[in-house]
């Protein structure tokens, strides 16, 4: 079958497999294939093991991969066959010399445009799906056109807003799809055109168009705003311990004022994530570029009160269970950053275990999909922690349970049980105020919530 397009996208990650397995599930019409440098990735989303776990991505890979899709190693190929390549290659924050820890770190991102560059021999299209700060296209544009052999290049941003756990369901429905593109007539007819393979399931109206800036900034924005309302409610979460508020109740209050909304306001342990942190600190570092300080110093504090929030969080623990906890043992529920994901990027789990480990307590760690990841994560402090898939094994023996990720499964469980094989006092932290707080407290457990007084039998 002759397919009407050849679509690549360079990074086989969490957002590009998904994004293009949803495209090649909703537009049968076009080829869609999948390269990445890291043959594992590769090879584990050709075998029956994807190498992400979200919910609803397996049935559709299994669908089209094949068919439509295909997943490669063979980028230089993909690159001269294909019409419009998507780069979803991964940015992470910079590790060394200048902006070492604000900046994007832009070298994969910065080879991908050289690749694409040695091996195209006709005119493409390239979308910009990675989040990159604010006038990179005019960096890919000025790569892509630093040879004389007169291929031309239209650069469009597409910043992708699907979040991890319900990804599929975003990528179907999405509240926006953004693109950005030049003025010219050229960027217009290429904006045009990847428009029309969104159109081919997402509404018209919901498909939106900027110049390419407002597109790159919308993404880092859009982010910081997001991650700006839950250091919000965390900020708020501390004042309630101190006065007796309780934070689901301010929440339920100033979120049913419609111009600020009911979502995203769940006081918690703090974001994880690889993305929030990571675009802020961008962001950051762009308004110091061009010398905003007063602006960057407001949105840095969105990633100071992070911070404070999972110190805050070992410090209640360890102030309730008597000010030391050395060798008691603490049962960790949930590893992963948000549930319904295997990922534990920037997971507060992360810090939350290794402060556990300075304060010298032995740690238990479950969760249903990341622990795989957890011990990775964990390697260096490995003596001090088992992993234990089990909830009701990992809890039995230890002081004291800490809810990481609001797992739905934890709700569930079955906690006189889980009470009568812990050691006494047992405490439970919870961190993502998802369990029963009272009836936890009738069992006889000392509960200790975010932002709400904690129940306690002392
Ligand atoms: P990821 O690390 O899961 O995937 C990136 C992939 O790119 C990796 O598999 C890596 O091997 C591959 N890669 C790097 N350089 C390459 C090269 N030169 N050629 C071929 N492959 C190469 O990252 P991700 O989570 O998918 O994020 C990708 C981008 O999307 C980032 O900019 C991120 O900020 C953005 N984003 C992520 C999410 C999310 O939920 N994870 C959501 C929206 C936007
Ligand atoms: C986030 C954004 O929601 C996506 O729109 C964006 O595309 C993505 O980042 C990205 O650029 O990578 P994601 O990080 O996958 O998606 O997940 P979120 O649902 O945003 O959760 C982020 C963190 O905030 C998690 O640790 C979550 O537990 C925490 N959170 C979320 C809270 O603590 N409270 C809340 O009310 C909501």
């Amino acid at each position: 079958m002759a397919f009407e397009k050849n679509i690549l996208c360079i990074g086989a990650g969490y957002v590009g497999g998904p994004t293009m397995a949803m495209i090649a599930h909703k537009c049968p019409q076009y080829r869609v294939t999948i390269v990445d440098i890291n043959p594992k990735r590769i090879a584990a989303w050709n075998s029956d093991d994807l190498p992400i776990y979200e919910p609803g991505l397996d049935e559709i890979v299994k669908a089209v991969r094949g068919r439509n899709l295909f997943f490669s190693g063979e980028i230089e190929g993909g690159i001269k066959e294909a019409d419009i390549i998507f780069v979803s290659v991964n940015t992470p924050t910079k590790t060394f010399g200048a902006g070492a820890g604000m900046a994007a770190d832009l070298q994969y991102w910065e080879k991908t445009a050289r690749q694409i560059r040695e091996a195209s021999q006709s005119h493409k299209i390239i979308v910009e799906k990675s989040t990159l700060p604010v006038k990179t296209a005019l960096a890919m544009e000025r790569i892509l056109t630093s040879t004389a052999n007169g291929i031309h290049f239209d650069i469009l941003s597409n910043p992708e807003f699907l979040a991890e756990g319900t990804g599929i369901k975003d990528l179907e429905n999405p509240d926006r799809v953004l693109i950005g593109s030049g003025e010219t007539p050229d960027g217009l007819k290429a904006r045009d055109e990847l428009v029309e393979i969104y159109a081919n399931w997402v509404p018209r109206e919901r498909i939106i168009t900027s110049n390419i800036w407002s597109s790159e900034l919308s993404k880092l924005v859009s982010n910081a705003f997001l991650a700006q309302r839950i250091s919000s409610i965390n900020s708020i979460s501390s004042l309630c311990e101190k006065t007796e508020a309780d934070i689901a109740e301010v929440a339920r209050a100033v979120g049913m004022d419609s111009r600020v909304g009911g979502k995203f306001l769940n006081a918690s342990i703090g974001f994880g994530g690889s993305c929030f942190k990571k675009d802020i600190l961008n962001l950051v570092y762009l308004c110091r570029h061009y010398g905003l300080d007063e602006v960057a110093d407001y949105w840095e504090g969105v990633v100071k009160i992070n911070d404070y929030q999972k110190e805050r969080f070992i410090l209640n623990m360890l102030g309730a269970m008597f000010n030391t906890l050395a060798g008691k043992k603490i049962c960790l529920f949930g590893f992963a950053f948000k549930a319904n994901t295997g990922d534990t990027r920037e997971s507060p789990a992360i810090s939350v275990s290794r402060r556990l480990v300075e304060e010298k307590a032995k740690l238990v760690i479950t969760d249903p999909r990341a622990l795989i990841n957890a011990e990775a994560d964990l390697a260096d402090i490995k003596e001090e922690i088992d992993l234990i898939e089990d909830p009701y094994e990992a809890a039995a023996g230890c002081d004291a349970i800490a809810v990481m990720t609001e797992w739905d499964i934890y709700a569930t469980l079955d906690f006189e049980k889980i009470y009568g094989n812990m050691r006494k006092p047992a405490f439970i932290f919870d961190g993502r105020n998802i369990l029963d707080h009272s009836n936890l407290f009738k069992i006889g457990f000392n509960v200790f919530p975010v932002g709400k007084p904690p129940l306690t039998h002392f």
